[in-house]
């Protein structure tokens, strides 16, 4: 069973996004998928609600109150962690899963407490031993941005890898509002988009993303 966590203490930076994009992947392409919300504000089960009957059915758990019981056929559970979670409260979380996802916005607020975030990190024990693999995802970002630049020297210089950038676009709002993700919405509306997740795909796909 695939585990992955969309992580970051910072809030709004594009957790739920990128957890219900991903579900989204998943989904249209034949897999068995199960989204569980750790986050009380319930974003991604939220989502999950709005989706249509007729598109492949996400298994959704409200893991912030909740058992978390995944369901046997599940391929792959995507878990949406909440905001502030830092230090001790990483460790649980860490447990869960193969591979962590944090999404960092252009801003120097979000890059200085992404970087105590990373040392915090860094330092639990399952990230230590390897059990975890992490990588780091720009979001939200507008290109030709002096603040992307920065972001890209900060990001590109981290011991963890960084993965793609993310632009921001009415098309994760758009998709969001129906319960769906850019990989089930009309190509040609996307294509930009789809085109950026490709490295994510990739990695996740690959060897260099799971423990060994
Ligand atoms: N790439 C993007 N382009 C446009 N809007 C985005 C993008 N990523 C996230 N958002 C919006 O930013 C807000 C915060 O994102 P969200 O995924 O809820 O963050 P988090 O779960 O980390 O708090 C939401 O309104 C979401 O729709
Ligand atoms: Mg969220």
């Amino acid at each position: 069973m695939r585990t992955i966590m969309t992580l970051n203490q910072k809030g709004g930076c594009g957790k739920s996004t990128i957890a219900s994009n991903l579900a989204s992947y998943y989904s249209a392409n034949g897999k068995s998928v199960t989204v569980v919300d750790l986050d009380p504000q319930g974003c991604s089960l939220e989502w999950l609600k709005a989706r249509p009957p007729e598109r492949p059915a996400i298994h959704g758990i409200r893991g912030w109150k909740d058992e978390i019981k995944i369901p046997k056929d599940t391929d792959v559970v995507i878990y949406d962690a909440p905001a502030g979670a830092h230090g001790k409260d990483l460790t649980p979380l860490l447990k869960r899963v193969q591979t962590a996802l944090i999404p960092v916005l252009p801003s120097p607020i979000d890059m200085r407490a992404c970087a105590h975030f990373i040392q915090d990190i860094l330092t639990a024990g399952r990230v230590s031993r390897d059990e975890v693999k992490l990588a780091v995802i720009a979001n939200r970002v507008r290109e030709h941005t002096l603040i992307y630049q920065s972001l890209e020297t900060f990001l590109t210089a981290l011991d963890i890898p960084f993965i793609t950038t993310l632009r921001d676009t009415q098309n994760y709002i758009r998709a969001a509002e129906r319960g769906l993700g850019i990989f089930e919405m009309a190509p040609s509306a996307v294509e930009f988009d789809l085109e950026q997740w490709q490295p994510l795909i990739k990695w996740l796909n690959s060897k260099r993303s799971t423990p060994q």
